[in-house]
C-alpha cells in the first residue's frame, strides 16, 4: 500500500533524471536530499525549489557514489538532519562505454564502480536506516536496456543495469514478508528520456522530454510499483519483444 513518502534522498539530482524528480517531488511538497558531485548545481536547483516552494526544506550534499564510505556517510546525515528518510531514490549513473575487448577497460571499469558498487553501497545504507526505522522505499534506477545483452558502447552499461534491476529485486524478496511491511522496493526501467547521458546518443523518435520522463518516473515511483518501465507506453511492450527477440535482431536494435 503507498503511503506519503516526505522525506526523499535523491542521488544523481545535479541533471538529467534526477534534476527532473527533485522538481517533481518539490512541487508535490516533499523535503528533499540531494546528492552529486557538481554541488553548484545543486546549489542553484536547491535555490530555484526552496523560492519556488518555500514550505518544503532542501538539503544538498557532495557524494560521490564510488566512494562507497562516503555513501553510508551521507545518507546518515541526511536522515539525521531530515528526522528521517521514507525514501531513497538511487539514480546516480554512468553512460560510458566501449566495445569488449577493444582497450577501454577504465572506462567500462568506471561503469560498473559507478552503476553496480556505488548503487550497491546505496542500497545498503538506505536499507540499514530502513531496517532501523521499520519503513521506507527504495527506488532503483534501472534501464530498459537490462532486459537484454547488447552489444557496441553498451555492453557494459546494459550488465551494469542487468545487475541492478536483479539486486532490487533481491532486496524485494528479502522484504516481502508481514514483518517488513513498512519496506517497498521499485525498480524502474526507462526508456529514452532526454537527458546529459542521452544528449549524446543518437536522435529517436521514443525519446521523450526531460519533464515528460520525470512526470512519469514520479507517478510510477508514487505507486510503488515493484517494477516499472518507464513512459510505460511504449516500453512495456517493446521490453517484452525485446525479451524475446533473436540475438540477431537485438544488435541491431542497440
Ligand atoms: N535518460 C535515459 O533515457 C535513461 C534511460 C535508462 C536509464 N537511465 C538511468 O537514469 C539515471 C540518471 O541518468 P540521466 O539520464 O539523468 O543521466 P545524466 O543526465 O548524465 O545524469 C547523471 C547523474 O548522475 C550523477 N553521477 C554520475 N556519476 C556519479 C558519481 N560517481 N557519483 C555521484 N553522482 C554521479 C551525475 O552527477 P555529477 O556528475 O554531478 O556527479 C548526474 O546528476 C542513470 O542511472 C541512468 O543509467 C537513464
Amino acid at each position: 500500500m503507498s503511503t506519503e513518502r516526505k522525506n526523499i534522498v535523491i542521488t544523481g539530482a545535479s541533471a538529467g533524471l534526477g534534476e527532473g524528480m527533485a522538481r517533481e517531488f518539490a512541487a508535490k511538497g516533499r523535503n528533499l536530499a540531494l546528492c552529486a558531485r557538481r554541488t553548484d548545481r545543486l546549489a542553484a536547483l536547491a535555490k530555484e525549489l526552496t523560492e519556488a516552494h518555500p514550505d518544503i526544506t532542501v538539503t544538498t550534499k557532495a557524494l560521490d557514489v564510488t566512494d562507497t564510505d562516503a555513501v553510508f556517510r551521507v545518507f546518515r546525515e541526511f536522515r539525521d538532519e531530515l528526522g528521517g528518510i521514507d525514501r531513497v531514490i538511487a539514480n546516480a549513473g554512468l553512460g560510458k562505454g566501449q566495445p569488449i575487448g577493444t582497450g577501454y577497460f577504465e572506462a567500462n571499469k568506471q561503469t560498473i564502480e559507478t552503476n553496480v558498487i556505488g548503487l550497491l553501497a546505496q542500497c545498503e545504507a538506505a536499507m540499514e536506516i530502513f531496517r532501523e526505522q521499520e519503513a521506507g522505499h527504495l527506488v532503483v534506477v534501472s534501464s530498459v536496456s537490462a532486459v537484454r545483452g547488447m552489444r557496441g558502447n553498451v555492453t557494459t552499461y546494459a550488465a551494469s543495469k542487468a545487475a541492478a534491476a536483479s539486486l532490487a529485486e533481491g532486496i524485494r524478496a528479502q522484504h516481502l514478508s508481514k514483518d517488513t511491511a513498512g519496506i517497498a522496493v521499485t525498480t524502474l526501467l526507462p526508456g529514452y528520456i532526454e537527458s546529459e547521458m542521452t544528449g549524446r546518443a543518437n536522435k529517436t523518435p521514443l525519446m521523450v522530454s526531460g519533464e515528460k520522463g520525470a512526470k512519469a518516473l514520479v507517478s510510477a515511483i508514487e505507486a510503488e510499483k515493484a517494477k516499472a518501465y518507464v513512459p510505460w507506453w511504449p516500453w512495456t511492450v517493446l521490453a517484452q519483444v525485446l525479451r524475446f527477440a533473436p540475438l540477431s535482431l537485438v544488435r541491431k536494435l542497440s
